[in-house]
């Protein structure tokens, strides 16, 4: 590996507000609102590491388009994990592979309350009129999306069990509400899929699904009437886990043996109308589900293992010591009226961090999908090419510029578009051989750059992140 893209696993300290940030090319006019990234900036308290690349502190950007010029701003989240560090100069909560020493009494007390330092590093959603910032504890953080501040930790005013939920929302149209999926781990565990309207703190759930030995869960799929929930035989013993004295996720084991399965529950009832095994897999992002006729359509950035968890441990993946394995882009089909699901793998670009034209084909028929992946030519490195799969044709086209390493990225539609692709794609780019990093500008169509808007330090690689108009 070059190792040029270590800056993007180290501290960024600095907050800073940029009314205008150097742009090279040409900036729609169009485009009039803000990109909102998430994702870890600190990864060391005093004389403490995080582990792993989900630990580090987190840090929300904005990125403001206006007539073709772009404003830059950036700040920590002041969750109780930032406020407490600050405080003590110490790591106080336990994170995604990084554990502070506690006593066992301290670890079982705090696996049945709520409390968490709710370091919401990973995504960026809206309850309602409200931004909030996700990680996978239960506690999402509203904050302001003009200045970044800090609102409130949003505490669920409900009974709903469970410790660990998806950092992957989803809107239901239908419903007028966010879905998502928590799992609850006890003596009898299970996934709970509920449903959060807008300006609610309650969640009402949708249907349970049982599990002995529940899976890690980053995301799932939704259609017009179902949800797709898969879960991936990197599972736990929920009663070991209270007392192993280990970070959250290294209490997981690869059991491939168990094989994956595929729930398909049906939204108006929460019933689970289908169940299908399929040979053992991993995943962290669906890309999209879709009803055709009598089959369910999921797609699966798939990876044959886990190991890609091991391998964004920081020492491993600043240490160049093992690359970056890219998603497959996985379609499944699932007969309704059938037993046997079929899989397919649809081009031989990895996927990873993918994105659809959501608002247009969440849950629908679709033909593209966004990602970043790894560059056939240099494989051996950090994910370092942008890819916008075409679904039907099963064609590629890339982005690649050298020592640079995207993230993910995010269309936004044109105003009154009339194809699916008609827009652009906004990623946060680390230029590996400069040091600091830049908002890129593609157009969704050809793929082609438009402009890059050049920000004066490096942005610690991040997650995911939202586009808003306003
Ligand atoms: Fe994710």
């Amino acid at each position: 590996m070059s190792g040029q893209f270590t800056p993007g696993f180290s501290t960024l300290q600095e907050e800073i507000t940029c009314d205008r940030l150097p742009v090279q090319g040409s900036v729609p006019a169009w485009l009039t609102g803000s990109l909102l990234r998430n994702g870890p900036a600190q990864f060391e308290v005093g004389k403490q590491h995080y582990r792993h690349w989900f630990d580090g502190l987190a840090m929300l950007h904005r990125f403001a388009f206006h007539e073709g010029e772009v404003s830059y701003l950036n700040k920590f989240l002041q969750s109780p994990a930032y406020k407490k560090a600050r405080e003590t100069g110490k790591i106080s909560y336990g994170e995604f592979a990084t554990d502070p020493c506690r006593s066992i009494f301290q670890r079982v007390t705090s696996a049945f309350s709520s409390e968490s330092g709710a370091n919401a590093n990973v995504n960026i959603s809206k309850i309602g009129e409200a931004f909030v910032a996700l990680t996978e504890t239960p506690l999402p953080i509203e904050f302001d999306p003009q200045t970044l501040e800090t609102v409130r930790v949003i505490h669920h005013d409900d009974k709903l069990a469970g410790q660990h939920s998806t950092a992957h929302p989803h809107y239901d149209p239908e419903q007028h509400a966010g879905v998502n999926s928590i799992t609850n781990f006890g003596a009898k565990s299970n996934y709970n899929i509920y449903t959060i309207k807008g300006g609610t703190t309650q969640r009402s759930l949708i249907g349970s699904i049982p599990t002995q030995e529940p899976g890690y869960i980053h995301s799932f799929g939704i259609t017009e009437h179902y949800i797709v929930l898969v879960e991936f035989p990197l599972a736990v013993n929920p009663l070991n886990m209270l007392m192993s004295g280990k970070p959250f996720i290294e209490n997981f084991q690869w059991k491939p043996e168990r094989g994956a399965r595929f729930f398909v529950m049906r939204k108006e009832d929460g019933q689970v109308v289908k169940t299908y095994a399929a040979e053992a897999f991993f995943a962290f992002h669906h890309i999209n589900a879709f009803e055709r006729g009598n089959e369910v359509v999921v797609d699966i950035a798939t990876m044959p293992d886990a190991l890609i968890i091991d391998s964004l441990y920081l020492e491993k993946v600043t240490g160049l010591r093992e690359s970056t394995p890219g998603g497959a882009f996985t379609r499944y089909t699932l007969p309704l009226d059938g037993t046997e699901l079929t899989s397919e793998v649809i081009t031989d670009e990895a996927i990873e961090l993918p994105r659809i034209n959501y608002e247009r084909n969440n849950g629908r028929d679709y033909q593209f999908a966004y990602g970043v992946g790894m560059n056939k030519e240099r494989p051996h490195d950090f994910i370092n090419q942008l890819v916008k799969i075409d679904v039907r044709a099963k064609t590629a086209r890339t982005w690649y510029g050298e020592g640079c390493y995207p993230g993910e990225p995010v269309f936004v539609a044109a105003p009154g578009a009339t194809a699916e692709d008609e827009g652009v794609v906004l990623s946060v780019v680390l230029n590996g051989e400069k040091g600091n990093s830049f908002l890129l500008v593609l157009d969704a169509a050809s793929f082609s750059e438009l402009a890059r808007a050049e920000v004066p330090h490096h942005i610690p690689f991040g997650f995911h992140g939202i586009y808003s108009r306003k």
